[in-house]
């Protein structure tokens, strides 16, 4: 596997594959790789072929008190695995190469709606942090796909929505969530947590699974239904950000509603957590 950390390196590179006629799907990353991120990296080297990567903790999606400083940056482990996944080239840039302005530059990528609510309430400018360096990502690889992972849901709806509304020639991939053996969403969030909090950790699957049953089951209350998880999550030492119940699409759910998705983001002590469940039934 190559590596390339300058965007020119990068163009020539994907020029190259372009021109001898591969088709190129890409998996952008922040690194601190776990089988979440290899599950992307396999699936698209089953669907193209040439597989890019991209390593880039990227400032401009982080808030002001958030985890920037402290996200793990593991390169060599990480270059490790994308080789043993037979990953063709990887894109490390440093944050210079990226932001040459800084965080000064002019041009963002807002995308609305979607991003007012759940994690965008949450962490105001986060999204426009994803989009903007997404867009940036897309435009220096230049990929016929890219793969994202279903476990940041809201960050999936917010890319597929860019890449229409945009117009990027890309087709956009969802991947099911890589969990645990117990139900613990693989994150690279989840190595700052305690051996206690990781033995809690997995009660928010727990939660998403029990309140999957109770709507099966024929209740509709989705606003009660959501503030008794909550409620059942701060017993657990959770500090929730959100339960909600939503459709698929993120608009607000009706009783007519069959395709769900039950989104939870909650913090345990210093880390913060984010999982989802998407179902559908008659
Ligand atoms: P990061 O958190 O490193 O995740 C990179 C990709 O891996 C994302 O598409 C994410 O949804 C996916 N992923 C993470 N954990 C997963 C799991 N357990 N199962 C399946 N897929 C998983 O998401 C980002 O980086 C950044 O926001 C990025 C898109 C790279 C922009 O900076």
């Amino acid at each position: 596997m190559k590596t390339e950390s300058t965007i020119a390196g990068l163009r020539a590179a994907a020029r190259a594959f372009r021109k001898a006629g591969k088709s190129i799907a890409f998996v952008p990353t922040m690194g601190n790789l776990h089988k979440g991120h290899i599950t992307l990296v396999e699936n698209a080297r089953r669907r193209a072929d040439v597989v890019i990567a991209s390593i880039f903790v990227n400032p401009t999606q982080f808030g002001v008190n958030e985890d920037f400083d402290k996200y793990p940056r593991t390169l060599a482990a990480d270059s490790a695995l994308l080789a043993e996944a037979h990953c063709d080239l990887l894109f490390a840039p440093e944050a210079k190469e990226m932001y040459p302005d800084g965080r000064t530059q002019l041009t963002t990528v807002a995308v609305a709606g979607i991003t007012d609510i759940l994690c965008g309430s949450s962490r105001p400018g986060h999204f426009t942090g994803v989009a903007t360096v997404v867009s940036k990502l897309f435009n220096i690889v230049q990929p016929d796909m890219a793969l994202f992972g279903e476990k940041d849901y809201q960050q999936l709806a917010v890319i597929r929505c860019m890449t229409r509304e945009l117009c990027f020639p890309i087709e956009i991939i969802g991947v099911p969530t890589v969990r645990a053996e117990d139900g613990l969403a693989l994150s690279s969030r989840n190595g700052f947590l305690s051996s206690d909090e990781r033995r809690a950790a997995p009660e928010i699957y727990r939660t998403m699974s029990n309140l999957k049953l109770a709507i099966e089951q024929g209740q509709r209350d989705f606003a009660s239904l959501a503030s008794a998880a909550q409620g059942h999550l701060k017993k657990c030492g959770f500090e929730p950000d959100y339960v909600d119940i939503r459709r698929q699409d993120l608009g607000a759910a009706g009783p007519e509603d069959r395709q769900l998705v039950i989104l939870v983001a909650a913090r345990l002590g210093s880390t913060r957590l984010i999982d989802n469940l998407a179902f559908e039934f008659t």
